[in-house]
């Protein structure tokens, strides 16, 4: 671990990390903040942290395996004063099955790794029991975001999030889903995908229970 690494872990991981079992309570974590936004696979961290200070008045969890990425978030809080993101190194999923019903306004997936062979397709994370997860912790008219650049993957959480009867798909054209709406910030994979020439797609859905 280089010297910046080591820092960051030692002096601002301890007031950012939630601990790694149990029942987590966001009006505990966040006793002052009006709204929740949950990101799973922050990679570098530019998202969560763009919309924490887009969002002074929510606050943000999110779940990021790599140390590197945990990293690069840690350095993202320390240099923008954040004092509203909280982070689990480790499996997102763990991070939704913790969490409350009705309790997130936001919960984002943003290029989530493609696994493009079918025999690993059930190690993507969209998957119908992560799909119930999310739609359980969705507050009324909270939203799920999705973006990706594989095509395959844009079929694949188009199907899988279309058989949630609570989950309505906010596009009514094409330019809904291909355009990156003004308060969704890009992240280091999307400007990278662009680069290469590749499109990228921005699914928003928006839960109604009662549909
Ligand atoms: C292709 S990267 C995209 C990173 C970031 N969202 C971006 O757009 O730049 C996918 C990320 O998902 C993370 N990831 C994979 N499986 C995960 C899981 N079960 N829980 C949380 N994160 C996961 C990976 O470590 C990786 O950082």
């Amino acid at each position: 671990m280089r010297p910046q690494q080591k820092r960051l872990m030692q002096e601002v991981l301890p007031r950012c990390a939630i601990l790694s079992e149990g029942p987590l309570d966001p009006l505990q974590i966040f006793p002052e903040t009006r709204g929740l936004g949950v990101e799973i696979g922050f990679g570098g961290g530019e998202h969560l942290a763009a919309q924490a200070q887009l969002h002074p008045d929510w606050g943000f969890l999110g779940a990021e395996p790599f140390i590197n990425g945990v990293a690069k978030l840690l350095a993202h809080i320390s240099q923008q004063s954040l004092n509203n993101v909280r982070m689990l190194m480790g499996d997102g999923r763990s991070l939704l099955e913790r969490l409350p019903d009705a309790c997130a306004d936001a919960v984002y997936i943003l290029f989530p790794d493609p696994w493009p062979k079918a025999r690993h397709f059930k190690r993507r994370i969209i998957q119908p029991e992560t799909l119930d997860q999310i739609v359980r912790i969705l507050k009324e008219q909270g939203e799920l975001r999705v973006a990706t650049d594989v095509p395959d993957y844009a079929v694949w959480t188009l199907m899988h999030a279309g058989k949630r009867r609570a989950l309505r798909f906010a596009a009514d054209r094409p330019r809904d889903w291909h355009e990156r709406p003004v308060d969704w910030p890009p992240t280091r994979y999307e400007l990278k995908a662009r680069a290469a020439g590749r499109s990228c797609v921005y699914l928003r859905y928006l839960k109604f229970s009662h549909l």
